[in-house]
């Protein structure tokens, strides 16, 4: 069977759940207390989607300004950018302009960019369908609204990775190399 690889990268404010969302796709855990990311994370998920392994690997930056230049050189190698905003909170929602603008300018030409509306488990909704319709007639970005709370994050990653598969396929990763421990007679 084949094995790709995938990057991803999460951008938004600091706060709305992008290390949530890594921690539900990558461990199928929700912590409720918050430890705001330093700098970035990486977690990885192999899955498996049409006999094809896929080796997702998640990178997941903090929402603090003050990290920006650092994260700025992982953008390099990325093959999608999950653009996350907090479905309770419109700030998190305009912010997304400058997220966008920014990866924009460091991704490669055939990174996806994709929507990701996240805590829909809250009360007190301040993104509306009309806010979001006429954001997406703009950027034409597939969207999705996920809980990492309540883990509906399975099958949110399972349609991203699909999409991945329809447009852009990396060669396929080499197997390891076979370790020769030398003869001794
Ligand atoms: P930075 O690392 O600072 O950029 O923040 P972040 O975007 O990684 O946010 P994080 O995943 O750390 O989540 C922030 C807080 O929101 C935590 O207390 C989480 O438990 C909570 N949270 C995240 N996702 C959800 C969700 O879907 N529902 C609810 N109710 N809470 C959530
Ligand atoms: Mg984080």
């Amino acid at each position: 069977m084949k094995k790709i690889e995938y990057n991803v990268i999460l951008v938004g404010a600091s706060g709305i759940g992008k290390s949530s969302l890594v921690n539900q796709f990558a461990h199928g855990s929700f912590q409720p207390f918050y430890t705001s990311t330093i700098g970035i994370d990486r977690k990885i998920r192999d899955f498996e989607v049409d006999n094809m392994k896929v080796k997702i690997k998640m990178w997941d930056t903090a929402g603090q300004e003050r990290f920006q230049s650092l994260v700025s050189q992982y953008f390099r190698n990325v093959d999608a950018v999950l653009c996350v905003y907090d479905v309770t909170s419109h700030d998190s929602f305009q912010q997304l302009r400058k997220w966008i603008t920014r990866a924009r300018t460091l991704t490669p030409s055939h990174a996806q960019f994709f929507l990701i509306g996240n805590k829909i488990d809250l009360p007190g909704r301040r993104v509306f369908t009309e806010d979001l319709f006429t954001y997406l007639e703009e950027c034409k970005y597939q969207h999705f609204e996920t809980s990492a709370k309540q883990g509906n994050v399975e099958p949110v990653f399972e349609a991203i990775i699909r999409q991945l598969l329809k447009t852009y396929v990396p060669e396929p990763l080499s197997p390891p190399p076979v370790v020769s421990r030398g003869c001794c007679f």
